[in-house]
């Protein structure tokens, strides 16, 4: 039953700051939008480097129309994302700025996580209404922002962490690719983190797979760019149907929430692992308490999960919806119930929780 408690009276004060707090949102919520748009016309490249630049220079560097980018640097400026030069007229990226929003090797790399943001605000209108029934909206369902938006939020972070310290906190993993070892990266998107273990293990074999044939077609592209596509081969696959067994590694790269069954996908795995196995489970960092992630990281993973995750899940068969925020004890609960007996938290940063399970 509801509590009706005696409402306290509107303190002024409190509802101006209120209003002025959600000024700001309102502006980042547009900013998203201007990061988005500087990425792909190139504007934040042309800055990169150029000492400072009026909008009239940037405008003839980028073909993109004097008056438009003249309003989205006044919009840049005000939110921080560029510097303006009042005496000069100029405006500049700062270096740290520089590294943010252009340099695709930086674990730093912004404009990704803006795509991938922007990606699911567009489609927030088809998730509201699938919510009025509970109906859900599959992964591939999505604009390509999405997938592309993830596929260069992730990146960075899988090119920092997972060969110098996510492969190597799980015990005696690193040593049998070195040597030699067939691995499965369900879930695998794009398959950047595929191609980044197939290039640090030369002597080992790779197979993606996801239940999204876009993906995979990408994924394939991407390995034939990388000079990789002879020991990657990329398969159209539920995480519950993956082909082979026997494997050294099966991985999981923030997909096992997306899934509808995750705890069906877990027993495959087990199925999929040789007796000495590791299945490899990166999840977004959360605590098991809503309070826990009651910070920044947890509103943006709250907000994607609102949006991406929990709607990818409903869509599939049995329809979990663990959420993006689901915690060391529910994902162990779920890989349990898979039938994998041994399950610890292997290492962690500030985004991501790494599992090692074994059967
Ligand atoms: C957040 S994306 C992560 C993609 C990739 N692992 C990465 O790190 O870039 C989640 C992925 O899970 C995939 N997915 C969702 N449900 C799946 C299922 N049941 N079986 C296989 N893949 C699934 C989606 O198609 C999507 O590519």
């Amino acid at each position: 039953m509801a509590t009706i408690e005696q409402a306290r009276p509107v303190d002024e004060e409190r509802l101006m700051a209120f209003v002025f707090r959600a000024v700001e949102e309102v502006g980042a919520t547009l900013g998203a939008a201007l990061v988005v748009m500087g990425d792909k016309l190139g504007l934040y490249k042309a800055l990169a480097g150029a000492g400072s630049l009026t909008a009239a220079e940037l405008a003839d560097r980028t073909g993109v129309a004097e008056r438009y980018v003249r309003e989205w640097c006044n919009a840049q400026a005000a939110g921080g994302y560029v510097d303006y030069d009042p005496a000069s007229s100029r405006y500049s990226l700062a270096p740290e700025q520089t590294v943010a929003l252009t340099d695709p090797n930086s674990p730093a790399y912004l404009p990704g996580f803006f795509q991938v943001a922007i990606g699911s605000v567009l489609d927030s209108p088809r998730i509201t209404e699938a919510a009025r029934s509970g109906a859900g909206v599959g992964w591939h369902e999505h604009v390509h922002d999405v997938f592309e938006g993830c596929e260069r939020f992730f990146r960075p972070g899988y090119n920092a962490h997972l060969i110098p310290e996510w492969l190597p906190a799980l015990d005696g993993v690193v040593e049998k690719l070195e040597r030699g070892a067939t691995a499965a990266d369900l879930g695998c998107g794009h398959g950047a983190s595929t191609i980044l273990m197939a290039q640090a293990f030369p002597n080992s074999t790779f197979v993606g797979s996801d239940y999204h044939e876009g993906s995979i077609e990408i994924a394939r592209a991407r390995a034939a760019e990388a000079g990789v596509a002879e020991r990657v081969r990329f398969e159209h696959a539920a995480a519950a149907a993956h082909p082979g067994k026997d494997y050294a590694l099966v991985t999981m790269f923030d997909c096992l929430h997306d899934m509808g069954d995750p705890v069906g996908a877990a027993g495959h795995v087990h199925d999929l692992l040789a007796p000495d196995g590791t299945w490899m489970i990166v999840e977004p960092n959360a605590g098991d308490r809503i309070e826990d992630n009651l910070n920044p990281v947890g509103r943006a993973f709250y907000g994607f999960s609102t949006l991406l995750c929990t709607p990818a899940s409903l869509s599939q068969e049995v329809g979990l919806a663990l959420g993006a925020q689901a915690g060391e004890a529910r994902i162990r609960d779920v890989v349990t119930a898979g039938g994998l007996t041994r399950f610890r938290r292997a290492t962690e940063t500030p985004f991501n929780l790494v599992f090692e399970a074994r059967p």
